[in-house]
């Protein structure tokens, strides 16, 4: 994600503020801004780039304000450009904010906004909120029209506003998005995660969802959703600026599992628009999808698995087949695509070289070409005919987490989409697309149980072999899971279709050889039950993953983790978000390297 920080006090406020851009680096370096007092007035100054090419913009030295907001892009929406970077302001130049989040109403407030004759410089989503609160600052206070603002808008928001009108007053506001007050001697800092004030303060505090924090003459008032005036008490962080930075969590890939909610919830928003999923809104992709025969699609690693999901989706909803194929595979044999097909493929970092070659043999042979990217301005979405973004923030683990529960959630959409372009009956679409807005919530009760998964992969950490079993929507879940229990643990774990399980693995089975078996109550849970007996039969020991209250599961397996029910779309969602709980606890347990697992890169750029 992007960071923010801002400050007011007796320091040097610029010098403050890019020193804690600086510790946010590692969340977004596409460009950063600054907004300060300046001859009486507020002025702004943006760099592309680091925050060091920010200092260094202020050639005759940083000037002396005592007030300032800061923000570091990590881009999402809009190309990385000086127009997009933050801070943004209204038309008049009077109101300034810095945003990190996603707000989901942005086109039509947007489009509002521009017949009430609004002018915008940037293309992002930020921006929006500058122009209402001008509006409504119009008629009442700045403090009032930011919550009347706020109220009317949907999405995910940590946000530090300024105006020139009040020059000494900074307002901060949460929901869905880390936002940290500092306190020192006399000041206040406000920043996306403490690491970024740690060399100034330990006294910090976590704002709320819906608060709204006004500091103004060394004074703090904070109110909540409600408008209500409420009391939170600073304490003191003992963190040190690299655990500061995992905001308490031991590992970066264990705060990313947990923000994978906040992932699915930002790929998804804006995506559904008056009851229809809206992922690609394109009419020559329109074109394409009616008339194509087949997709196919090729990604390596994670993205790889996505994209199996992917065809479980589309195939089912779309009734369109998808070839899914690895990526160095897909161009070192010169596959057969041709200009009837539609290429797809997904890459986390927009960078992975075997799948840009795959992409490039898919375009020189005329297939128009789809690819799903969670980072701005790289090579992939670049060529792509189609791009669409996650808009998950920058994923710094090495195995992929967020990403993949983030690029399910967008194929889930695309494939109601084609559905719809294709005209094929989705009798549950409507509850498939409630239910998915519904998923994060049932991600955060999965995610809730992480003591149990811990405990339990305690008990198993000592296995040097995995099997793990899924059909259907579960089975490229299976695939991943097994493929993040290699990763982090250095465990070897072989994923099988549940069905095909019989045809060779069984002989595997014995005590030593324990199986993860992911069942669900959905369309195939007696088929996969049919299976786990055969394990239990050999003896081998056996953990399942379960629909809340079935207890007859908890009758066949040695152990039972449970999700809540749910559509049998969307129950990868939470299956993943266990195995990958699962995953990170027995790597835990063994003292692996978890966010930087021995011989692995996050961004592989050779063949
Ligand atoms: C590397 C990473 C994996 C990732 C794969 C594909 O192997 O370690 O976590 O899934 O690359 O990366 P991409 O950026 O293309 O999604």
């Amino acid at each position: 994600m992007c960071g923010i920080v801002a400050y007011v006090g007796y320091r040097n406020a610029v010098r403050v503020c890019i020193q804690g851009l600086a510790e946010l680096e590692y969340r977004g370096y596409d460009a950063s801004g600054i907004v300060f007092v300046a001859n009486g007035t507020l002025e702004v100054v943006k760099e592309l780039g680091r925050p060091e090419n920010l200092r260094k913009k202020f050639v005759d030295g940083l000037p002396n304000s005592r007030i300032a907001i800061a923000h570091n892009r990590w881009a999402t929406h809009g190309v990385n450009n000086i127009e997009n970077a933050h801070p943004h302001s209204d038309c008049e130049g009077i109101i300034f904010l810095a945003h990190n989040g996603i707000i989901e109403n942005a086109c039509g407030l947007r489009e509002n906004l521009s017949l009430r004759d609004h002018r915008f410089k940037s293309t992002t989503d930020t921006e929006i909120i500058a122009h209402l609160i001008e509006e409504s600052n119009k008629v009442v206070g700045l403090e009032e029209a930011v919550r009347t603002v706020l109220a009317g808008i949907s999405g995910s928001y940590a946000l530090v506003i300024i105006s020139k009108k009040e020059p000494e007053k900074i307002i901060a506001a949460r929901n869905g998005s880390s936002l940290w007050l500092g306190m020192g001697n006399g000041e206040f800092f406000v920043a996306s995660e403490p690491s970024a004030m740690l060399a100034f303060t330990k006294s910090a505090l976590p704002l709320v969802d819906g608060d709204i924090a006004v500091i103004e003459n060394g004074s703090l008032v904070i109110s909540d959703a409600r408008g209500e005036r409420v009391h939170r008490e600073f304490r003191n962080v003992t963190w040190n600026v690299e655990e500061a930075k995992r905001e308490g969590y031991a590992h970066y890939t264990l705060k990313e599992i947990f923000q994978g909610p906040e992932a699915v919830g930002n790929s998804i928003f804006d995506r559904i628009k008056e009851g229809r999923p809206a992922c690609a809104d394109d009419s020559k992709l329109r074109e394409k999808i009616r008339r194509a025969r087949r997709i196919v699609s090729s990604a390596c690693g994670t993205a790889l698995y996505s994209l199996e999901l992917g065809k479980y989706f589309i195939e089912q909803y779309a009734k369109l087949p998808v070839e899914v194929e690895i990526a160095s595979e897909f161009y070192t044999k010169n596959s057969i695509i041709d200009v009837g097909d539609v290429f797809l493929t997904v890459s986390q970092s927009g960078e992975t070289l075997d799948t840009l070659e795959a992409l490039r043999l898919a375009q020189s042979k005329g297939a128009f070409s789809v690819s799903i990217v969670n980072k701005m301005g790289t090579v992939i979405p670049s060529i792509s005919d189609i791009a669409i973004f996650q808009n998950i923030g920058r994923e710094v683990g090495v195995a992929s987490t967020k990403s993949f529960l983030s690029q399910a959630a967008i194929l889930l959409l695309l494939s109601l989409e084609f559905a719809k372009i294709r005209e094929t009956l989705v009798e549950d679409m409507e509850e498939i697309l409630q239910g998915l807005k519904n998923v994060p919530a049932l991600m955060r009760k999965v995610l809730a149980q992480s003591e149990n998964v811990r405990a339990l992969s305690t008990q198993y950490s000592h296995f040097h072999n995995f099997l793990y079993l899924g059909r259907k929507f579960n089975l490229p879940v299976a695939f991943e899971g097994a493929l993040k229990l290699k990763e982090l643990s250095y465990v070897h774990a072989e994923a099988y279709g549940a069905g095909e399980m019989k045809h060779g693995p069984l002989a595997l089975i014995d005590k030593d050889f324990p199986t993860m078996a992911i069942a669900p109550r959905d369309s195939v849970y007696e088929k996969v039950i049919s299976n786990i007996e055969e394990i239990k039969t050999r003896g081998g020991p056996l953990i399942a993953i379960a629909t809340e209250g079935d207890e007859r599961i908890g009758r066949l397996a040695d152990h039972v983790l449970y999700i809540p029910e749910t559509h049998e779309a969307l129950s990868p969602f939470l299956t993943a978000s266990i195995l990958q709980l699962f995953a990170y606890y027995v790597a835990l347990d063994r003292g692996c390297d978890i966010d930087t697992p021995r011989n692995l890169a996050k961004s592989i750029t050779v063949a």
